[in-house]
């Protein structure tokens, strides 16, 4: 397996121009890829220069390659982490056994959905994102943007790949369904939902890839222990630049908590509305609307499917080597659950709870991350904290659905929760205000006012950097 990727029409280190079939199938959906990509994809700035990074390599000191691409020109390839000689299956029913270079054929469709359902949400995003570009607060955030919106694009390819390459004409046609959905279209709507509500301004972008996207962090952390592997090698490859996204969103939303204790401090009567920025309070309205809707995410509480897949060694959990017990026959999990109207604490059997199980890693990676706003926010000298709501508050798939919670957890009836509502979730004032603040700022070095300029520049470079030519 060549770490080295090669500069065909379709850039890959999989030695792509070995299979011509599979080349020439791959070659007849790129263009297809590229005219979803004019008609969904950023709106504005196609035809500029962007300084992006693009994989030139699949080794540690090559993949980061920096330079000033125009976006439609960008190298969307297939990239697979190399070959791991001698892997075996590291977790279910088929531990201890090689893994598998060809799809099982018992486990197909499994297999299959679990990659069509990771594919949908790579442009789905995009979609969701598309018209962000016409309000941007710098450059630096402009050129992010683009940045996480070319790399979803690849992903995207990822999975047609393994679609391709491993599905024959059913994949092909989950391929061109994967082009065919659109995000928050009520014919043919994205598979899930948090992929069709829409992103419609920079602060809900920020809390998009901070916990949206961390999820997907988690799910291709789960693919990336498979025992199919080369749904493994993908996944690997794509954490690796999964995690810049997740930097876009924690780094944006603690500039903006850290602007907003900046305007506490020196407005007139600490009013931050007043003086043009995002006061705490209303940032904590959009935690408690995008930490739900990613959690909903992870699936139901006590999932037969997530046990199937980890029975067939297909999708495994957070940094499976971790633990020491692989074959989870026998062993509970510990977790709330909701009987008869009351919320009980039950031992679930491992398996089942596998959905459960990764969630709570999950939000414990969250709560890492709120707590170093918190760290921004009392290094400012500001007396507020960021809270997590309770994973039961504002779910809509799983078990705490069927029921209203308040964010502390607290089982409330529906007439509380109407009278509640408006203040922990964001109103249409709170979105007419937040939309009203999105103002482009395209002056290199200038940062709009309701957010501070980041600690440093992309690739160590100063924050006046010119991120995006602009003229
Ligand atoms: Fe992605
Ligand atoms: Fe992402």
């Amino acid at each position: 397996m060549p770490a080295v990727i090669t500069d065909d029409k379709i850039p890959n280190n999989v030695n792509l121009s070995g299979d011509r079939r599979l080349q020439r199938a791959l070659e007849a959906w790129q263009p297809h890829f590229l005219d979803w990509w004019k008609e969904m994809g950023p709106s504005g700035w196609q035809e500029k220069d962007i300084f992006l990074r693009t994989a030139v390599s699949v080794e540690s000191e090559g993949w980061a390659h920096f330079d000033y691409v125009r976006m439609p020109d960008y190298r969307w390839g297939i990239f697979l982490e190399p070959k791991q000689e001698g892997r075996v299956h590291g977790f279910g029913d088929f531990k201890g056994q090689p893994v598998w270079d060809e799809v099982p054929g018992e486990f197909r469709n499994m297999l299959r959905r679990l990659i069509v359902t990771q594919g949908d949400t790579e442009p789905a995003s995009v979609e969701q994102q598309r018209l962000l570009g016409q309000t941007s607060p710098s450059l630096y955030d402009l050129r992010n943007l683009f940045q996480v919106n070319v790399e979803e694009g690849r992903h995207l390819w990822a999975m047609v790949y393994l679609l391709h390459t491993y599905f024959g004409r059913d994949g092909r046609e989950e391929a061109d369904e994967l082009l065919a959905r659109r995000s928050g279209d009520v014919d043919k709507p994205r598979i899930l939902g948090a992929f069709n509500e829409p992103t419609s301004h920079w602060l809900s972008f920020f809390m998009f890839t901070m916990f949206t996207d961390r999820d997907g962090k988690y799910q291709l952390s789960a693919l990336a222990e498979s025992g199919f592997d080369p749904l493994a090698r993908t996944t690997r490859f794509m954490l690796t630049e999964e995690a810049h996204h997740l930097f876009v969103g924690e780094s944006g939303v603690q500039r903006v908590c850290k602007r907003a204790c900046e305007l506490m401090k020196t407005a007139p009567g600490g009013d931050v509305r007043a003086a043009g920025g995002i006061d705490l309070p209303t940032l904590q309205k959009y935690v408690h609307l995008w930490y739900p809707l990613s959690l909903d995410l992870f699936g139901g509480e006590i999932s037969s499917n997530a046990s199937d897949a980890f029975a067939a060694g297909l999708k495994g959990r957070y940094k499976e080597e971790r633990y020491t017990e692989h074959d989870l026959i026998g062993s509970t999990f510990s977790m709330d659950v909701l009987r008869e109207g009351k919320v009980l604490r039950e031992d679930v059997p491992m398996r089942t709870a596998l959905n459960e199980v990764l969630r709570t890693e999950y939000i414990k990676d969250c709560q890492r991350g709120v707590d170093r706003w918190n760290k921004t926010i009392r290094e400012e000298g500001i007396d507020f904290r960021i809270t997590l709501p309770s994973n039961r508050f504002n779910r809509n798939i799983g078990m705490w659905a069927t029921q209203r919670f308040a964010p502390d957890g607290t089982l409330i009836d529906q007439a509380t929760w109407d009278a509640k509502r408006d203040s922990v979730l964001p109103t249409e004032a709170d979105e007419t205000y937040i939309k009203s603040l999105m103002k482009p700022v395209y002056e290199r070095g200038k940062m709009a006012n309701w957010i501070a300029p980041p600690a440093k520049g992309i690739n160590n470079l100063p924050g006046d950097f010119e991120y995006v030519k602009v003229d």
